[in-house]
């Protein structure tokens, strides 16, 4: 069976963008892949994050894959830093990937913004880590969203210069899964910004946490143009803010875009937002119930991370062995 290997920053604010773009996915891969899903703690501190709230958003992510329907005992669920393969095996793809790869990496132009020289070193060689993270297991196949390609493309790279360097066949080329329709879900407040966690505005995400009163709140206060919906996808273009809404309520109800735009061509946003409304809570709703019903109980999920570690661990054991052999670093 081909193994899967995704991971989740534990950054917080986790929201709709993360459970339709990546979560969401995960849960039905469990049919046809053995999965081991992760909160990237290690990643999450290559920019600032205080420590009381870092260890608590590891335990959400873990409480977001469980809400979600990612079921702890077929698959593995666990955070990065309790598994020591990753960095080891992060810091021999550091002497793998050259600093020309790294330098073309959007995801850290856009993170480390003007002021570069001063971007820590583990946001530069943060490729390097989600590299390690998927190799140590030989994952085959790791879903992500769009804005990761770039990445699985350097974990390409790597495993293809280590192979060639040490002359062996120790890593698989990893595929992408790349998800359809709404797997790029956009701000409230502006249709052409993706939405985050880091944006200033709470009004600009919908997250886990969110009761029934807010998500209402915050898709009425949702920007839109002033136009009725269109009769067809060609439609939206140009309206990033409604392509963007209906782009969400197709990615909950399961349906194309333009099976959306049939139900609702000519509707005015005031019909719209309260039929996306009423979905987004009868969908979204029960997870952000569960992931809290969760976090209420920390010993359990730890439990579960604990337990997790040690799968993961077992996995990436003779990976590294045969790492270090291969490297030669002595076995003493
Ligand atoms: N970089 C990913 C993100 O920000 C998170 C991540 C870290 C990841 N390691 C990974 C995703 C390994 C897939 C596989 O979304």
């Amino acid at each position: 069976m081909s193994r899967i290997f995704s991971g989740v920053q534990p950054s917080g604010n986790l929201h709709l963008g993360n459970y339709l773009g990546a979560i969401r996915n995960f849960v039905g891969l469990q049919e046809d892949y053995e999965c081991i899903y992760c909160a990237v703690d290690m990643h999450a501190i290559t920019v600032w994050q205080d420590p009381a709230d870092l260890r608590s958003n590891t335990r959400e992510v873990a409480a977001a894959y469980i809400a979600a329907g990612v079921d702890p005992k077929r698959s593995i669920i666990f955070a990065q830093s309790t598994v020591a393969a990753h960095a080891e095996l992060a810091w021999i793809f550091n002497c793998v990937a050259r600093l020309g790869w790294l330098n073309r990496m959007t995801q850290f132009k856009e993170k480390a913004g003007k002021n570069r020289e001063n971007a820590s070193v583990g946001l530069y060689a943060y490729p390097s880590l989600m590299a390690a993270d998927i190799l140590a297991y030989k994952a085959t196949h790791v879903p992500v969203g769009e804005d990761q390609k770039q990445h699985l493309e350097l974990t390409r790279d790597i495993a293809q210069k280590f192979n060639n360097d040490y002359e062996t066949e120790t890593f698989p080329l990893v595929e992408p899964l790349i998800f359809g329709a709404a797997t790029r879900v956009m701000s409230l407040r502006d249709g052409s910004k993706k939405m985050s966690k880091s944006d200033p505005s709470d009004y600009s995400r919908i997250t886990f946490t969110d009761d029934r009163d807010s998500i209402a709140k915050k898709l009425r206060k949702a920007r839109t143009d002033a136009d009725p919906l269109p009769e067809t996808e060609e439609g939206l273009k140009g309206r990033p803010e409604a392509a963007n809404l209906v782009g969400i309520y197709a990615a909950l109800a399961d349906l194309s875009k333009q099976a959306v735009l049939d139900e609702f061509a000519g509707a005015a946003f005031s019909t719209f937002k309260p039929a996306l409304t009423e979905l987004a809570v009868e969908k979204f709703g029960p997870i952000g119930e569960e992931m809290k019903r969760l976090m209420a109980d920390p010993a359990h999920v730890d439990t579960i991370l604990k337990e997790g570690a040690e799968r993961a661990a077992a996995l990436a054991a003779p990976v590294m062995a045969e790492v270090k052999e291969v490297v030669g670093f002595i076995r003493p």
